[in-house]
């Protein structure tokens, strides 16, 4: 499948997101200010179904993690693409209802849901839990039986394997706040106890090994284990839980050095591990569910932010200072995570300046990237940051009292408020 081109070249030379320049919208909306290709979206959700269907037939969900950026207008475009979502608290499942997003394609994650989340997603009609304690599964079944409903639950297992990705961000080893673990029986065990509840039913098995994963091998590790624990679950019980979840995670291009892989490649792979394991242990193919968050979104957004200063310290570095920072994207105080940056005037420009992309917070670990090669750029340009459309927004604070910046959506050279920049009434408006 060809893959969609975000960006072209404005009649002044200037860079273009889905038909409209970048420069004309930092004029019309302010900066700092988050653009998405809505078309790029899209294309990705389709791009992870036809893969799922070639490789799992119907049988399959493609259910997008809010997390990664969870605001209402994003919840109508995974609807019309068909996709499930999940979400990982009262708020995520509030925004996607409001949305008028189907809470049957709704599945509830998290370490510690509060009762009444819990409550409040079984009452709207959640299609299922994955639940990740003992006590969440007692809690589970006792509001199943004061509501009168089965809650479909699955559960989060920690398979036990290195995803090789940042620590912060991986989740699959047992050393982690997440799920139970299967080296030591946790996980065998809490099936044993769902199976056992009158109000719970075993909908599947889950794991997400963690973000931002590069390689094919760590979900067939996992997916061998998850296919053990399955057989096991059916020996213990008797019945084999229909369902196999094995999370998201597929990494992104933040910088040259990290190389994707195609979606059909990744699929593929978990594709083959599947079949695997269902020869192996003589089952039949499993619904299968993934949950890529970061990949439909994160290259499908960009920043734009003006210039205020310029600062050459020589023979140490430059600090190019913009009107955001680690408010509206934490990853690099959190992660020391890198992004690629250019003049949004000219985007073709030779880039031989060597900066760091500073903020504007009062803290010196907010930069927006540390080392970036760019354009000369000088007070008044507008700089554009390449793949921030997941856990920016999402994670964006109002640190330093700046106000969350506005979403704009493009889409065939037209472009659409998303969500609003915030204000500064907006800002003191819960102050007592
Ligand atoms: N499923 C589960 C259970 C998850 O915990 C996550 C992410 C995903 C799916 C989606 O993973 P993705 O496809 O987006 O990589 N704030 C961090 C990322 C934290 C990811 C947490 N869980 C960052 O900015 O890199």
């Amino acid at each position: 499948m060809e893959e969609y081109q975000s960006f072209s070249l404005g009649s002044q030379g200037e860079l273009t997101m889905g038909g409209v320049s970048l420069p004309a919208l930092a004029e019309k909306y302010g900066t700092p200010l988050y653009v998405m290709d809505e078309e790029k979206i899209r294309h990705t959700c389709r791009a992870y179904q036809r893969a799922m269907k070639r490789n799992f037939g119907d049988a399959f969900h493609v259910s997008y993690a809010s997390k990664a950026l969870c605001v209402k207008g994003i919840y109508p475009i995974l609807k019309e693409e068909g996709m499930c979502a999940d979400v990982v608290s009262g708020g995520e499942l509030y925004t996607a209802l409001q949305a008028g997003f189907d809470p049957a394609k709704l599945h509830f994650h998290g370490n510690n849901k509060s009762w009444e989340e819990m409550a409040m997603a079984i009452k709207a009609g959640i299609g299922s839990f994955i639940a990740d304690s003992e006590e969440e599964i007692h809690t589970l079944n006792e509001l199943g039986g004061q509501l009168g409903k089965t809650v479909q639950v699955a559960l989060r297992v920690k398979p036990g394997v290195d995803a090789h990705t940042h620590e912060f961000i991986s989740t699959g080893d047992l050393d982690s706040k997440f799920g139970f673990g299967y080296e030591n029986g946790r996980a065998l065990k809490a099936a044993c106890l769902v199976s056992s509840l009158p109000h719970l039913e075993l909908c599947g098995i889950h794991c997400h090994i963690g973000s931002q994963v590069f390689l094919t091998e760590p979900y067939k590790l996992a997916c061998r284990v998850m296919f053990q624990l399955l057989t096991e679950i059916g020996r213990e019980t008797g019945t084999v839980p229909p369902g196999l979840n094995l999370g998201g995670g597929f990494g992104i291009a933040y910088g040259p050095e990290d190389k994707p892989l195609p979606v059909d490649e990744m699929i593929d792979a978990l594709g083959e591990a599947v079949r695997e394991g269902c020869r192996k242990h003589d089952l039949p193919q499993p619904f299968m569910t993934i949950e890529p968050g970061r990949s439909i979104v994160g290259p499908a957004g960009v920043t734009l932010y003006r210039v205020g200063s310029v600062k050459h310290i020589e023979n140490v570095r430059t600090y190019v200072a913009v009107d955001g920072g680690m408010p509206d994207n934490p990853r690099y105080a959190l992660y020391g995570a890198s992004y690629q940056a250019v003049k949004a005037t000219d985007p073709k420009g030779e880039r031989n300046l060597r900066a760091a992309i500073a903020g504007k917070c009062c803290e010196s670990g907010d930069l927006v990237t540390k080392d970036a090669l760019i354009q000369p750029v000088q007070a008044g340009d507008l700089l554009c940051v390449f793949a921030t459309g997941a856990y920016n927004y999402s994670m964006a604070s109002n640190y330093n009292r700046l106000p969350r910046p506005p979403i704009v959506m493009v889409r065939d050279g037209k472009d659409r408020l998303l969500v609003k920049r915030e204000s500064y009434e907006q800002l003191v408006q819960n102050d007592m």
